[in-house]
């Protein structure tokens, strides 16, 4: 009995490796998607070619990504998409790590609401006139209308927000930004499940950390299930 229980677990440990082996290379795609969105690359004379040539990044396609070997994988910081004849922005999947954003000159009619949902590094981005900055003018530090385009810069933290927002966040949580308009809540040490109420530590947390966020859910759910397994033997 007992070492069939030690043979079940190895199992999710040899899942939870392969899953994490297909989101990183479904990750680098979709990061290789949205370079590719519409021809051409980002051009020196641009806001994001500047950008990029100051921040000593490297182009490919429209992005441009950080030249930076302590981190792995590469981090997209730049991304122009202007005059690409985007009609809707949906997802940017793949480029939320990036600084700034450039769709100007494009038909733009509508920007999903979660467009930019974890974009918590965007400083800077560049619209058409007539679209408003993501998270509304409340979100950024300054708006400006300038030359048919809308400059939305610096975003804020609406975790720091002057009262309510911030006590969106249950008790036992942290409120951390998550991109313009966006506010996400994280149990504080030590406290973990629905409204962050539980409380002890979450031994695989430890033991399956440093695989990366996508392992913790995963191991949860194979957690509960192995448990219910294991009652109704
Ligand atoms: C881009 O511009 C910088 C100066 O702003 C220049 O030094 C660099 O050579 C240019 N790069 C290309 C590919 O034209
Ligand atoms: C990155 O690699 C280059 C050589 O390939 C090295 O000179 C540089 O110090 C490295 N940078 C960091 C941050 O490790
Ligand atoms: C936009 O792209 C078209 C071709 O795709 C080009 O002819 C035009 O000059 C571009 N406009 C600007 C402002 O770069
Ligand atoms: C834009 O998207 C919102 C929801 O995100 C939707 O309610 C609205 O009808 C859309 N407008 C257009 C013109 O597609
Ligand atoms: C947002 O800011 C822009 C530029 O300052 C201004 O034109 C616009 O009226 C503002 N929108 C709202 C809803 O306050
Ligand atoms: C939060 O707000 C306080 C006071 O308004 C300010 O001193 C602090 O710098 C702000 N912190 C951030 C991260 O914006």
């Amino acid at each position: 009995m007992k070492m069939k229980a030690g043979c079940s677990q190895l199992k999710p440990v040899v899942f939870i490796l392969i899953f994490n082996l297909c989101f990183y290379a479904s990750y680098q795609l979709t990061e290789l998607q949205v370079c590719k969105r519409c021809n051409g690359t980002v051009l020196n004379d641009t806001k994001v070619g500047q950008f990029c040539f100051l921040s000593d990044g490297r182009v490919d396609g429209r992005c441009c990504f950080r030249n930076d070997n302590t981190t792995n994988p590469e981090h997209i910081i730049g991304l122009d998409l202007s005059n690409c004849s985007l009609s809707h922005v949906e997802d940017l999947q793949g480029a939320s790590t990036v600084l700034i954003i450039d769709l100007s000159l494009n038909p733009i009619v509508n920007i999903s609401d979660t467009a930019f949902q974890g974009f918590t590094e965007l400083n800077y981005i560049i619209l058409p006139e007539a679209i408003v900055c993501p998270g509304g003018n409340v979100s950024w530090d300054k708006v400006e209308i300038s030359k048919g385009t809308r400059l939305c810069e610096g975003q804020k933290n609406m975790c720091n927000q002057t009262g309510h927002l911030s006590t969106n966040c249950p008790l036992n949580s942290l409120c951390a930004p998550y991109g313009p308009g966006f506010f996400e809540c994280s149990c504080a040490e030590n406290y973990y499940g629905y409204k962050c109420l539980r409380q002890g530590a979450f031994p695989t947390l430890q033991v399956f950390g440093p695989l990366g966020a996508s392992t913790f859910v995963i191991a949860f759910l194979l957690w509960v299930t192995q448990r219910r397994k294991a009652k109704s033997l």
